[in-house]
């Protein structure tokens, strides 16, 4: 007998999945069992153009060739860079951190631009960076800050969160946990994959000082979180396992963490398409622990950023 939660955790992750295409060595596991069935049902309701749910080797969760030319990345690059974010820009002006524009799409033409159903946006990233500096901004003077993110996939968001540590001229530490094994060389779905297969680490080879302090972990993140032995976290970015049930284990986690003034950001808090993340975004603003807003970049597209009261 399947439980509802493991019935969650699967279309969850089937509908990530159908963001890139390849990525989730759990479904493999799975696949075979009734439940991945009803999975397949969803994707093909967000995507009906999308038949059958990738084939997962887990060894290489993105595949096991490239899957575009160089010339293919660039161009979908250019496009990704050329929209327009109007309500990311009102916010990113409120929030008074604006990160450099040819650094970040320098990033995210290595992390972010893959082959996939969804169009391209990587302004999470800007949001991210902003935030990061904000809660920065109110920390005790010599208060190390500890960050704390589940769902690495390239390491993009983790970088952002680096960085903006380091522009702020303080200390502290990234955190990030994902399936996917972080010295093991795969294809990632990008660019590089034209070089051939790459450790995540030689991915991020590029920002070697951000990398400095980022510890990366593999594992689900329910049994790492459980290891790390944490006793305070300042700014957290759930976005590994986007059923109810996960995210909201998550936030347990690191609101038992948190203190007034500490922030959460969740990605695709988008209806219809996550709804696991938009219920527990709910769940979490009822619970009057924290004050939630919500921001959208596009109309497949949205964040929210609590905010502990
Ligand atoms: C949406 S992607 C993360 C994107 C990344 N935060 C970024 O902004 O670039 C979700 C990632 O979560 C990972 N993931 C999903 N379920 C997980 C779980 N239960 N434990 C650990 N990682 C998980 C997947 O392998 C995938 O790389």
């Amino acid at each position: 007998m399947v439980g509802r939660a493991h019935l969650n955790n699967v279309t969850c992750n089937l509908a990530i999945q159908a963001k890139e295409l390849h990525s989730l060595n759990t479904i493999l596991m799975l696949r075979r069992s009734r439940i991945v069935k009803a999975g397949k049902r969803r994707i093909q309701r967000f995507f009906p153009g999308l038949k059958k749910p990738p084939k997962i080797d887990p060894d290489c969760p993105f595949g096991n060739a490239p899957r575009a030319d160089r010339a293919t990345y660039l161009k979908l690059h250019e496009e990704a860079c050329a929209r327009k974010y109007p309500e990311i820009d009102s916010c990113l002006e409120r929030f008074n951190f604006p990160l450099d524009r040819d650094w970040l799409q320098n990033l995210a033409l290595h992390t972010q631009v893959v082959i996939k159903y969804s169009p391209l946006n990587f302004q999470h990233g800007y949001l991210l960076y902003a935030l990061v500096r904000k809660r920065l901004e109110n920390a005790n003077p010599g208060e190390n800050l500890t960050i704390l993110e589940t769902g690495t996939a390239r390491g993009f968001s983790a970088i952002c969160m680096a960085r903006a540590i380091l522009d702020a001229g303080r200390t502290g530490r990234v955190i990030t946990v994902d399936l996917i094994p972080h010295n093991k060389s795969i294809y990632w779905n990008c660019i590089d994959d034209n070089d051939g297969k790459k450790t995540r680490q030689e991915l991020l080879h590029p920002w070697q000082e951000e990398l400095e302090s980022i510890i990366f972990l593999q594992g689900e993140t329910r049994a790492k979180l459980n290891q790390l032995g944490l006793s305070r976290i300042h700014f957290a970015f759930l976005d590994a396992c986007h059923t109810e049930e996960e995210v909201l284990s998550e936030f347990r986690y690191v609101a038992a963490r948190q203190n007034p003034g500490d922030l959460i950001f969740f990605d695709d808090v988008t209806e219809g398409l996550f709804d696991g993340v938009v219920a527990a975004a709910k769940k979490i603003q009822r619970g009057g622990e924290y004050s939630v807003e919500y921001i959208v970049s596009a109309e497949n597209r949205g964040y929210a950023i609590a905010a502990r009261s």
